[in-house]
């Protein structure tokens, strides 16, 4: 992509330059036009959340349709996105306490616009996984947020992206209860984080899937019983899974379980016990191992299998698209069977 400059374009990067207002940091593409915003609008997405560091660039950016920026900026990765016609969003998490006051509530939405401005971002993803009681201040504050969020990012930046992330199902999962419906209606569509959908296990080696099928498919047919179109939901799918101890039933022990890669489980599940087994009634894979210490362990998880499923789903339903949390989690090294793995499972996000 590098290209040298002439006398001509040397002249043309500083006239751009000029035109900068005050207060905006330089382009940091090649091409200026990169530091455009993205203004076209593509009916499926492919919604990927990045966490940092360069595995970005193995990406199946043939998909790809916005990426949400969690880890440091990273300019290479934004001029990258756009030279695919590829959006990025900033993170946006905010205490709800402050935003109930109205000026403190611009006073941050105008700041977001702002960085979004100086780092040439095409919108923001709102992540903001509080508790909330229905009808308290929080309650309509958020749903405000949203409303002027969105109304200041589509007027400051043509063609940016307003979204809002979900938990798998609107019926108050971990004490949200927000205005799901009018979060929707004010943002450009909801992430529906379909997964961390068992929150607590009780007994020993008898662990649930982290996204079951049945249990997913319910969550979306809630927000769409509410009166969200599915066109404003993106399905979110975990490439991650969990790791449960077994637990010793003499001790009173914290099961949540360990969350881990994609990239651990497969390098992992080779020299478990089981191999991958599979339950139909969840219709999730999973494997059992035994640590150092002797104790067993259970790991469940998605793979390209689950994940087309859900994604043939999600095409059926007529759901604005599919992302995954998040995209660092596959071994991206070259040859070998984890490449192969990798492309897998971003084909899984195919419906067929
Ligand atoms: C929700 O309401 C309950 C009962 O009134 C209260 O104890 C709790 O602190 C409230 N939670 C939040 C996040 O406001
Ligand atoms: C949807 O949003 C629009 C624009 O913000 C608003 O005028 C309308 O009242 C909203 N409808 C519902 C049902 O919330
Ligand atoms: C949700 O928000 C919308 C838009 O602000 C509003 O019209 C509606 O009454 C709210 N619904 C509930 C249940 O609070
Ligand atoms: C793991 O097992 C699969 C299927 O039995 C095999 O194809 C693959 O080569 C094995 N991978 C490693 C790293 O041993
Ligand atoms: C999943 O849903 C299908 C269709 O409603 C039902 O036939 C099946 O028994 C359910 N499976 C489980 C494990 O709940």
């Amino acid at each position: 992509m590098r290209r040298s400059l002439g006398g001509g374009a040397r002249l043309v990067l500083c006239l751009a330059l000029l035109q900068l207002p005050l207060g905006y940091g330089s382009c940091p593409c090649q091409d200026l036009a990169l530091c455009n915003p993205v203004t076209v609008t593509r009916d499926f997405e492919v919604f990927v959340f990045d966490v940092g560091r360069k595995t970005w660039k193995f990406y199946d950016w043939s998909q790809i349709t916005t990426v949400a920026a969690f880890g440091e900026y990273d300019p290479e990765l934004m001029c990258y996105a756009h030279s695919k016609g590829v959006r990025v969003v900033l993170k946006g998490d905010v205490p709800l306490g402050e935003i109930i006051n109205a000026y403190v509530r611009r006073a941050w939405i105008a700041q977001q616009v702002d960085l979004a401005k100086k780092q040439f971002m095409d919108g923001i993803n709102i992540d903001i996984e509080q508790e909330v009681n229905k009808t308290s201040p929080e309650y309509y504050a958020l749903t405000a947020l949203v409303e002027e969020t969105t109304e200041a990012f589509h007027r400051a930046i043509p063609g940016s992206q307003v979204t809002f992330d979900v938990a798998w199902s609107p019926a108050c999962i971990d004490k949200r209860c927000y205005n799901y419906s009018g979060i929707a209606n004010a943002s450009d569509f909801l992430f529906v984080m379909s997964y961390d959908e068992q929150s607590q296990v009780w007994t020993e080696c008898i662990a649930r899937a982290n996204a079951p099928y049945n249990q997913t498919l319910a969550g979306y047919d809630d927000y769409i019983h509410m009166g969200i179109d599915p066109k404003k939901l993106v399905m979110g799918v975990p490439w991650y899974g969990y790791n449960y101890a077994c637990l010793d039933l003499s001790k009173v022990s914290d099961a949540a379980g360990r969350q881990v890669p994609y990239r651990r489980i497969m390098k992992q599940i080779n020299s478990s016990i089981s191999g991958r087994l599979w339950d139909e009634g969840q219709k999730a894979p999973y494997y059992e191992y035994k640590d150092s210490l002797g104790y067993f362990h259970q790991v469940w998880y998605d793979d390209p299998q689950s994940i087309s499923l859900k994604a043939a789903y999600g095409k059926e339903r007529g759901l604005r698209g599919i992302g995954m949390w998040n995209g660092n989690c596959l071994d991206y090294s070259r040859g070998s069977e984890a490449e192969q793995q990798s492309e897998a499972m971003w084909q899984a996000l195919k419906p067929e």
